[in-house]
This record gives structure tokens, sequence and C-alpha cells, in this order.
């Protein structure tokens, strides 16, 4: 940290997240943001005007940006960049904060993951719905052993028709699709509430019927991710994981987040109504609780916490806070290494039709 105060950020990509991670720095005292990169020329500094951000210098090449003296850095490109970006601000002595997907392959991950333990510098994912306080709730109740042995974990959802556009859709951007856009949250619900056990293997299917058809989405001749996967995904501890998510069905839902238990189940809806609702993003509808009283099959409702907190800027505020302190990352690359390693293990069974290993190394 630099003897003044004063936080120094740096952001690479100047797209749409961007602009979010901005508003968010702007809520916290003594936070200047020092630079923006981004690789197309004139973005960062059409970014730097049209945010008022008029001190900050604007350059192409992140590496340049890592040059300045920054405390830390928001890395805001589209996934393909993500392993790339923050190996080098890690290498540069730079804390990062860096937007989900974690990357594209497992092998990117590893080698962030290594980098940020060789640097002793923070890579932290940045899953806001971690800040939905309900979030504690459903991870206190699976962690209290009240459901007793967790057997099995289904999550992810649907939504009818909730198809991104751009960077999203196409693979040499994106890398993947729904998997790496919405699948990675769900992951992290259930992984986070679980512990994060180890995955182990995979089995799965994608496809892209909806986002390839121009009746249903604009840019379908650029579109070659998937909109659909489903994986049964074998953890650490005996757990089954049933994966399944979707940008675009003919379905009203593919049903709710479950952790089956020898003593318990619990359920979780997320919120939210319309096409581009029914999977979760931070937002809970409900939690229940399935158990027996005396033997009377019973369904309690755990009451929700309803509040009005920015989850995005709870994340930004939690990076600046770990760095002010010398913390640990928030959430830490080393734990979403999982949630990665099952994305990956996901697009290669889907690729290879047959169940695949997962393999990580000792760290
Ligand atoms: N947490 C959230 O709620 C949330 C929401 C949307 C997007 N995202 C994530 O944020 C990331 C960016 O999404 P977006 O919607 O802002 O995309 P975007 O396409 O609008 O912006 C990405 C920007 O990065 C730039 N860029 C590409 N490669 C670069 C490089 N090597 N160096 C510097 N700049 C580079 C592009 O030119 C573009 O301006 C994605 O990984 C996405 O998954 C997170």
């Amino acid at each position: 940290m630099t003897s003044t105060n004063t936080i120094r950020i740096g952001i690479i990509g100047s797209g749409g997240i961007a602009r979010a991670h901005v508003a968010a720095y702007r809520t916290i005292e003594n936070v200047q943001i020092v630079a923006v990169a981004d690789v197309v020329p004139g973005k960062a500094r059409e970014f730097i005007e049209a945010t008022g951000l008029a001190d900050a210098l604007a350059f192409e090449d992140h590496r340049e940006l890592l040059r300045l003296d920054l405390d830390g850095v928001s890395i805001c490109t589209p996934n393909m960049a993500h392993c790339r970006t923050s190996v080098d601000a890690l290498e540069a002595g730079k804390q990062v904060l860096l937007e989900k997907p974690m990357s594209v392959t497992l092998d990117e991950a590893i080698e962030m993951v290594q980098v940020a333990k060789r640097t002793g510098n923070m890579l932290s994912i940045g899953f806001q719905p971690r800040y939905d306080p309900n979030m504690d709730i459903i991870r206190n109740i699976v962690q209290s052993g009240q459901l007793g042995n967790v057997y099995y974990v289904e999550t992810g959802g649907g939504r009818r028709r909730g198809m991104p556009r751009g960077t999203f859709v196409r693979k040499e951007l994106a890398g993947a699709g729904a998997m790496a856009d919405i699948g990675c949250y769900s992951l992290d619900m259930a992984l986070n509430a679980l512990g994060y056990p180890k995955p182990l293997s995979v089995s799965a299917y994608t496809s892209n019927f909806f986002g390839t058809n121009p009746k249903h989405h604009p840019e379908a001749d650029k579109f070659d991710v998937e909109d659909f996967g489903v994986a049964l995904v074998r953890l650490e501890g005996g757990i089954a994981l049933n994966f399944k998510i979707s940008w675009a069905m003919h379905m009203d839902t593919l049903g709710a987040t479950m952790f089956l238990g020898s003593e318990g189940g619990l359920k979780i809806t997320p919120a939210g109504k319309g096409p581009w609702s029914g999977v979760w993003d931070g937002k809970v509808g409900s939690i229940t609780l399935f158990h027996d009283v005396l033997g009377h099959q019973t369904e309690s409702p755990i009451p929700i916490k309803e509040h009005t907190i920015n989850l995005f800027h709870e994340k930004v505020k939690d990076f600046v806070k770990a760095i002010r302190e010398g913390r640990a990352a928030p959430i830490p690359g080393e734990q979403i290494l999982y949630n990665q390693a099952i994305i990956d293990g996901v697009l290669r069974s889907s690729e290879l039709k047959r169940e695949v290993e997962i393999s990580l190394p000792g760290m």
C-alpha cells in the first residue's frame, strides 16, 4: 500500500461492468481510480471522459498501466483475457479483484493461483452474491449438521429467454456460454454452502439450439458457445452434484437448488419473475427446511432476510478493506479453482461425450 491513506486503483477492460466498478469505488472514501486500460484504441480515454474520471490515465496495453504505483486493480475484461491480465497484475505486485468467471480453463486457474501464492498478492474473484445475508443462512444451515450426511445437491436453473449478446456469446472472447456466465454463480452458492469440496469427475452434456437460431438470437451467426448444460459431478465426501443451467428453454423452470441429507433437506428458490429469472444470481426467493418432527414430515420456511444492500458495492468495498487491512482475498482464487475445475470438466466431458476425471495439483 502507498504511504498515504489513499488506495490507488487501476481498471483493466473498460466495457459494461467496469462502470459498475467505478460506481462502487466512488462510494468508498480515499479511493482514487488512477488509470484505465482497454485494448480497443481510444476506448479507455472515452470511458474516462464518460465516467468523469478526469485525472485518470488511459492505456491500450494493460502492462503499461501495471507499471504505475497502484494498490489494486479491477479486471473487467472478457473471460479469455482474465488469466493473462491477472497473472501480469499479480507479478507486478498488485492486489487483484477479478470479474467472474475466474478463467476459461482449469490450467489457467491453476497458473493464476500459483502466481498469487508465489507473489503473496491477493486474487479475489468477484462473486457479489456472496454478500447476500441469505447466503450466510444457507451456508450456516448446511454446515450446522442439521441435514445429517449431505449426499445429493442440485443447483443451477434456467431462464425461459435470457441470452446475453456481444462478448458473452463468442467463444474466442467468452470461452464458454451459460456455464461461465451464470452457472458459476449457482456453483458458488452450492459449493460455498458445502465448504468447497474437491470435485472428482464430471459427466456432462451441452447444446446451443436457441443461440444459433436466428428466430431466438440476433447474433445467431456468431453464437458459438453453449446455451444449455447439464452435468453430474462427483464431489469429495461422497456427494453427487447435479448441475444444470440454461439461458433459454421451452420450460418454466429447471427447479430449485436443493441439498438432500440423511436428516433433512434444504430447498432454495431464486427470486424474480420474467424471462431473465429462474437462476440464482444473488437474490433468494425462499428457503425451506424439510425434516421430520416426532415422525411428522415437516416443511419449515426459513425467514428470508429482506435487504437493500448493493451486493456489487459490497464486493468492491470488501476488496478495498482487505487491501487496507492486509487481509487475505475475500473470495480467494484458491477456492474458486474448484468452481472453474467443474466448468472446465463440463466443457471437456461434453466434447468427449464421456465422463472425465478432474485432476488438481496439490497446492
Ligand atoms: N459480476 C457481475 O455482475 C458481472 C456482470 C457482467 C459481466 N461480468 C463479467 O465482467 C467481464 C466483462 O464483461 P463486460 O460485460 O464488461 O464485457 P464488455 O465486452 O462490455 O467489456 C470488456 C472490455 O474489455 C476490453 N478488453 C478485452 N481484452 C482486454 C485486454 N487484454 N486488456 C484490456 N482490455 C481488454 C474490451 O475491449 C472491452 O472494452 C466478463 O468476464 C463478465 O463475465 C460480471
